[in-house]
């Protein structure tokens, strides 16, 4: 596609005890929602949504070495993005912000945050989320390995 130009976008982190403390219900009702957003086919495990206390609990838990909300200029809120303790990155926009360049912008604000240092971040993406793939690929991510499944009842 190619975006004319790059939308200006910032990392917000929420995950500190003191903002959780005074928005924390906000920010999880926010995250929840990004949750059921998520479309089915970008989803690599098939566990079904949690209950919202469970959501809550794995927020407060503290899964990611880096979890951000995605911003505009002004604050608004796009999306959510995350690098997990194996550097594994996450980037997920609100399907109404799709395709606007928002996803690109926010892969590069991760690259180049000042806490990422020199490392090499990894990218899981569903077989079947063509979007996503094209996303990494675009930004010069190389294919590393596939992986496959079998349920054994
Ligand atoms: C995947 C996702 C993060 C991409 O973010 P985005 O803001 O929609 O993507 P961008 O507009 O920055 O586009 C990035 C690339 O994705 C592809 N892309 C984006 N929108 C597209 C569309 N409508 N049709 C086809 N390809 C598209 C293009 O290759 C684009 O490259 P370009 O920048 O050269 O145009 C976003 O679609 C999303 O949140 N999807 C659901 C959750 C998900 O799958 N997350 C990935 C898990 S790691």
């Amino acid at each position: 596609m190619g975006h004319k130009t790059k939308p200006v976008i910032r990392l917000d982190t929420f995950t500190n005890k003191m903002r959780l403390e005074t928005e924390g219900l906000e920010v999880f009702a926010y995250l929840y929602a990004m949750l059921m957003d998520r479309p089915d086919y970008a989803n690599i495990s098939h566990r079904g949504m949690p209950t919202f206390a469970e959501h809550c609990k794995f927020v407060l838990s503290e899964p990611y070495r880096f979890w951000w909300l995605i911003v505009d200029f002004d604050g608004k809120r796009l999306g959510t993005a995350y690098v997990t303790f194996p550097n594994e990155v996450g980037v997920f926009i609100e399907s109404r912000f799709r395709g606007q360049g928002y996803g690109s912008a926010a892969l590069d604000a991760i690259e180049n945050h000042p806490c990422m240092g020199s490392t090499r971040l990894l990218a899981n993406v569903a077989a079947t989320n063509s979007r996503s793939a094209d996303l990494f690929t675009g930004r010069d991510y190389k294919l590393l390995q596939r992986t496959f499944f079998k349920d054994i009842p």
